[in-house]
């Protein structure tokens, strides 16, 4: 069992999205932030002190000087915030290339509909599952959050027919849209993942975008397992395996081109040092053990005649 606290019910694949909230929060207090996110700090708040991940994240900041594979938050060290950052920039860019539709596949505690400045006319999907959903509105509502665009919070399970239920809740297949699947593919199997992908291609009008973050199983599993466990969750149980191959292939074997961005390129080009578990030099990392990718999708291909 893990120990969640009995004052929230949620899945326990849903309490790693406190994980990235506590980052996003972090963030904040430097001087260098790639980013703020006000309100991830009241979904801390909420859940209290002694949930899963908050524990670890509270210790990665005392234990400054500890071996820093000891601790998921100073083993990731700035991923999240690279990736966070990393993807505001493609959706600006996407918006200011005319994208008003954007879609947040297990959008978990993302703040973006709030405290990104988005043109007239742009509606956000977020989809995650029920109890997640629930709690990200509690706290928003109790905080009297308003976002700065067309914001739509979908109950989701993305392995059992959603997107049916997303084009009920005005989702419009004819207009481009932007998905985004941050943190996600790990968390279903290839099978689950290729379902998703088949869903999303059915529903993209060409000039859509696709951008997604995929983190190898053996970041979490092997001798690295006790540090995804310090997180207060079992990640043998919550981790299926993502695409089943190099998510790039994955991605072109569906008609998207997918283009791979590396973790410590953005990290150099924003002066931050590359995540102590990716980092070749680091003694235990895993090289090459996560990538950002981008995809777009210019409509269904066509053989020559
Ligand atoms: C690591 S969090 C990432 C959340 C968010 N994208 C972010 O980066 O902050 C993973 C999220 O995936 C969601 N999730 C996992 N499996 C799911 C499923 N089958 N259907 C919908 N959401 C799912 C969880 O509830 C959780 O919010």
């Amino acid at each position: 069992m893990s120990d969640t606290p009995s004052n929230v019910d949620m899945p326990e694949v849903s309490w790693t999205a406190l994980g990235a909230a506590w980052t996003r929060a972090r963030e904040g207090d430097r001087p260098d932030a790639l980013f703020t996110d006000p309100l991830a700090a009241h979904f801390i708040t909420a859940v209290g002190g002694e949930a899963p991940y908050i524990k670890a994240g509270e210790q990665a900041r005392a234990d400054a000087d500890a071996d820093p594979l000891a601790n998921p938050f100073t083993a990731m060290g700035d991923y999240v915030a690279l990736r966070t950052r990393w993807l505001d920039d493609l959706l600006r860019d996407a918006a200011a290339d005319g994208i008003r539709q954007v879609v947040l596949l297990a959008a978990g505690l993302d703040t973006r509909a709030y405290r990104l400045d988005w043109p007239a006319g742009l509606r956000l999907f977020e989809l995650d599952l029920p109890e997640l959903v629930s709690f990200k509105e509690n706290v928003l509502r109790a905080h009297d959050a308003r976002p700065a665009c067309d914001r739509i919070a979908v109950s989701f399970d993305l392995r059992d027919g959603w997107s049916t239920a997303l084009r009920t809740a005005g989702f419009d297949p004819t207009r481009p849209t932007v998905w985004l699947a941050e943190g996600l593919l790990h968390y279903l199997t290839p099978e689950d993942n290729q379902a998703m992908l088949d869903d999303i291609t059915a529903l993209s009008a060409p000039g859509s975008q696709l951008a997604t973050d995929h983190i190898e199983a053996d970041m979490m599993g092997g001798s690295h397992a006790p540090t995804a466990d310090s997180t207060g969750l079992k990640y043998d149980r919550l981790v299926k395996g993502g695409p089943g191959t190099t998510p790039a292939t994955w991605l072109e074997r569906s008609g998207w081109q997918a283009e791979e961005h590396a973790v410590a390129d953005c990290a150099v080009r924003h002066g931050r040092p590359i995540p102590p578990l990716l980092d070749p030099d680091v003694p235990g990392s895993v090289k090459d053990g996560a990538v950002f990718l981008s995809a777009r999708w210019n409509g269904p291909r066509t053989t020559a005649a």
